[in-house]
């Protein structure tokens, strides 16, 4: 995987105008976007769920989901969003008794499997499931909230995580979520990530358009 993406998080995004804001995103050339589903449990906020997606298809705009669960328990919600045009459901390992079930759920749905490990988690998680799993999702900020600022010890392990991909034959793609902005979006592509999920610094933005650029030029190495 050599191509790296810009992923816009519409947690950040005005949600009076979402459907509007999605938009500016396909036209900036962003195909894939960020669901954050919070659920006051897992992680101490509330936000999105299934609903919010249907209404996007319903109305016609063409673009692919990355839903992001921070819910426990998880396993019941995971078949609601069959059909929503989901390409990846991430779920973190701590809120499932049990993982490889969750994977098996998501990959019943026709989507792909992502997991996301927090500042803190170990990597040890990943020890028998990763020949199954599509994505990781490294956390570069504790879950909840957007607008937070991204840990820098995390840099060390994208790195660690690329070389784990690296010597796999399957390719798994290396997300990272949390803090990031045009100061430090090289480091961390430079440490191995193919997607950044970026929020705030695209939507709290004056101009999103000239934003998206600015990153993607200052990515590009
Ligand atoms: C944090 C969420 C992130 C968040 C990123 O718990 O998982 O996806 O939206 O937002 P920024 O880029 O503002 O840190
Ligand atoms: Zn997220």
């Amino acid at each position: 995987m050599n191509k790296f993406l810009i992923i816009p998080s519409i947690l950040s995004a005005n949600f009076c105008y979402l459907g509007h804001d999605i938009k500016t995103m396909i036209r900036a050339g962003c195909d894939l976007i960020h669901f954050d589903v919070m659920d006051n449990h897992y992680v101490p906020n509330l936000t999105m769920g299934p609903c919010i997606l249907k209404s996007i298809k319903d109305n016609k705009i063409k673009v692919l989901f990355d839903v992001h669960l921070m819910a426990s328990p998880v396993d019941s919600l995971i078949p609601l969003f069959f059909n929503l045009n989901v390409k990846f459901i991430t779920i973190h390992p701590e809120s499932t008794n049990h993982l490889d079930k969750t994977i098996q759920l998501i990959k019943k749905i026709g989507c792909s499997v992502g997991i996301a490990l927090n500042p803190a988690t170990s990597l040890h998680h990943l020890d028998y499931i990763i020949e199954k799993i599509d994505l990781i999702l490294i956390m570069s900020v504790n879950p909840g909230f957007g607008g937070q600022i991204f840990l820098s010890y995390i840099l060390k392990k994208i790195q660690h995580v690329r070389y784990l991909i690296n010597k796999k034959k399957k390719s798994i793609i290396l997300s990272v979520d949390g803090g990031i902005n045009l100061s430090n979006i090289v480091k961390i592509i430079q440490s191995g990530a193919d997607y950044v999920v970026i929020g705030s610094t695209i939507f709290h933005s004056q101009d999103y358009l000239k934003t998206i650029k600015a990153l993607k030029d200052i990515a590009i190495l």
